[in-house]
């Protein structure tokens, strides 16, 4: 039994050791917000926050996490109103979604980190976020808008 913190409650996952986090998020937690794009590490939309880092569920087996606290898309705000969430609906960022959950996650490491990220911040942090639909110029307002940063809501 593998025990984790999801969302600030605890979860024991009866899996083996190398399972990945994602897969334990996913099919044992049943918290589908978190997406399987690549598997191998590379396309960021798995991330979710260990013990507030940005991490890639995906080659993270859960027994390397154990007795840490997990947040995912739906634990990172009580009621999903977190300024970064409030940014993506009024910018209209998603285009299929898909890369979504896993872009925000990672946004909300770079705004704890760099309140106020220059453009240099914002490419250093989330270039590892891959989006198939190419929103990264939306996704960029949005992380500004939600930063306080006064770009114009839609593009
Ligand atoms: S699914 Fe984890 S990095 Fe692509
Ligand atoms: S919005 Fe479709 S992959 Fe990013």
């Amino acid at each position: 039994m593998h025990h984790v913190i999801i969302n600030g409650v605890p979860f024991a996952a009866d899996v083996d050791a190398d399972t990945p986090l994602l897969w334990v998020l996913r099919d044992e937690a049943k918290l589908s917000g978190t997406k399987f794009g690549c598997g191998i590490g590379l396309c960021g939309a798995c991330t979710v926050h260990v013990n507030g880092r940005a991490v890639r569920s995906c080659i993270t087996p859960v027994s390397a996490v154990a007795g840490s606290a997990v947040t995912t898309i739906e634990g990172l705000s009580p009621d999903g109103k977190h300024p970064l969430q409030q940014a993506w609906i009024a910018t209209q960022a998603p285009q299929c979604g898909y890369c979504q959950s896993g872009q925000i996650m990672q946004a909300a490491t770079l705004l704890r980190d760099y309140p106020q990220p220059t453009d240099a911040n914002i490419d250093a942090v989330m270039s590892g976020n891959l989006c198939r639909c190419m929103a990264y110029v939306r996704i960029r307002k949005a992380i500004k808008l939600a930063a306080g940063m006064r770009e114009t809501p839609h593009a």
